[in-house]
């Protein structure tokens, strides 16, 4: 399926179509969900790379189960700078966190190419996989093992229907012993660039199309158990009862108190009561916690006063209280360089003052700074700024504007490029 490369839009109108064409490729019927290791994953890469493959660039799938692309610059083998984003989503996803910027990636190497323009570095496009971490909890698997910070631990991470992170990398056909091959080392990249919709309604209150990042919050991930008795609904005495879901909800209430409070963002997204019968006192509630904040002092200060209050509100009841944290990325900053080239981008559009937001969700930049400088796009998105939802929208207007900045970003990086 070859494309007309006419246009200024027609760039943003195929990433479009594109992002609509993946989000057809979903285990879920009527909804949009694509995991770690499933069929839809290799599905996805396999879209992503023959529109890799239109746009002039070599394919790869690496290790990891990332789908990779390059072009080369001025000579072979130069150093990269990579463009990218992530392919997995959440489960009711929307059609844009993440896939929209793999298709932008993907139109400024096509654009770069049709251009003629040598680049001083070669120029690659990666559609991470796991940047959610829907399927095994933990997150970034993709750029964890494209920035050589895995950990063997997680290979024993189990699914929800218990099948291993190990187990499932076979049966998609990677190689666990092999997956050191996805790491790059320092000397092989120039830096990495990432245009993601913002998550969130700052540009839309603005009336602004487009942000630089100047961070990307820090998280922390907990499964909280409070454990009580179960017991007759009817027959347990107020007194004698030990309800441990009242007692996890007095908990969440303070949550959102003490996050407030302490400038971080707090959400238990999953709560589940056991043995979970209507006529039954929950004798074990389970919930999860997801703090985040701009700095991870805030965000460690809210935690130290949850894990306090719940202690305060088990004892109290004589209720059990067990806390384990099963992910955690620090707070990290944009490179001051490639932030100012993303900046420069969204001026070439005529935007003579570009806002800067630091990004209250997580990206795969978070894992890749550990190997290379990044920097993020943002692009407003509608619906008063809804995300991790179906109805994610953004404007043909608006992806064109982000086209425009992301291609001059890479053309402002190459023009300060000294090796
Ligand atoms: C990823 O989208 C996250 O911020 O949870
Ligand atoms: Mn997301
Ligand atoms: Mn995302």
């Amino acid at each position: 399926m070859k494309h007309p490369h006419t246009t200024v839009e027609a760039g943003a109108e195929r990433a479009l179509a594109h992002c609509e064409a993946l989000a057809r490729v979903s285990s879920l019927e009527g909804a949009i969900e694509r995991v770690h290791l499933s069929p839809e994953h290799k599905v996805a890469n396999a879209l992503a790379a023959a529109w890799m493959s239109e746009a002039g660039l070599e394919t790869w799938q690496d290790a990891a189960g990332n789908q990779c692309g390059r072009m080369e610059g001025s000579e072979p083998d130069l150093p990269a700078l990579v463009l990218g984003s992530h392919l997995d989503t959440v489960t009711d996803a929307g059609r844009f966190d993440g896939m929209l910027g793999v298709m932008l990636a993907i139109e400024v190497a096509d654009r770069i190419r049709r251009s003629g323009r040598q680049l001083p570095f070669a120029l690659e496009v990666i559609g991470f996989t796991d940047e959610e971490g829907t399927r095994f909890g933990n997150a970034l698997f993709g750029s964890r093992a494209f920035a050589g910070r895995w950990d063997e631990a997680w290979w024993d991470l189990e699914d929800r229907k218990g099948v291993s992170l190990r187990a499932a990398a076979r049966v998609f056909g990677l190689e666990p012993e092999l997956i050191l091959d996805a790491a790059r080392s320092p000397h092989e990249l120039v830096g990495y660039l990432e245009a993601h919709i913002e998550q969130g309604p700052h540009l839309l209150d603005a009336e602004r199309a487009l942000a630089a990042v100047s961070s990307i919050a820090g998280a922390r991930r907990f499964a909280l158990t409070v454990t009580g008795n179960a017991g007759h609904a009817g027959g347990t005495p107020y007194a004698r009862r030990r309800d441990a879901l009242v007692g996890a909800s007095e908990i969440i209430v303070e949550i959102e108190r003490i996050a407030k409070a302490t400038h971080t963002i707090a959400t238990v997204g999953r709560v589940r009561a056991f043995p979970g019968g209507v006529n039954v006192v929950p004798g074990l509630a389970r919930f999860s916690l997801d703090l985040r904040a701009e700095y991870d002092a805030d965000r460690d200060a809210a935690w130290d006063q949850i894990d306090a209050f719940a202690q305060e509100v088990c004892a109290r009841r004589g209720l059990g209280w067990k806390a384990d944290q099963f992910y955690r990325a620090d707070a990290v900053v944009c490179d001051p360089a490639l932030r100012a080239a993303v900046e420069a981008g969204i001026r070439a559009t005529g935007d003579a003052e570009p806002t800067v937001l630091w990004s209250r969700a997580g990206h795969d930049g978070m894992a890749v700074q550990a190997v290379t400088g990044f920097a993020m796009l943002f692009l407003r998105c509608g619906n008063d700024g809804i995300s991790h939802h179906p109805d994610e929208t953004v404007t043909t207007a608006d992806v064109a504007a982000a086209l425009d900045a992301f291609e001059a970003a890479v053309l402002a990086v190459a023009d300060g490029y000294q090796r």
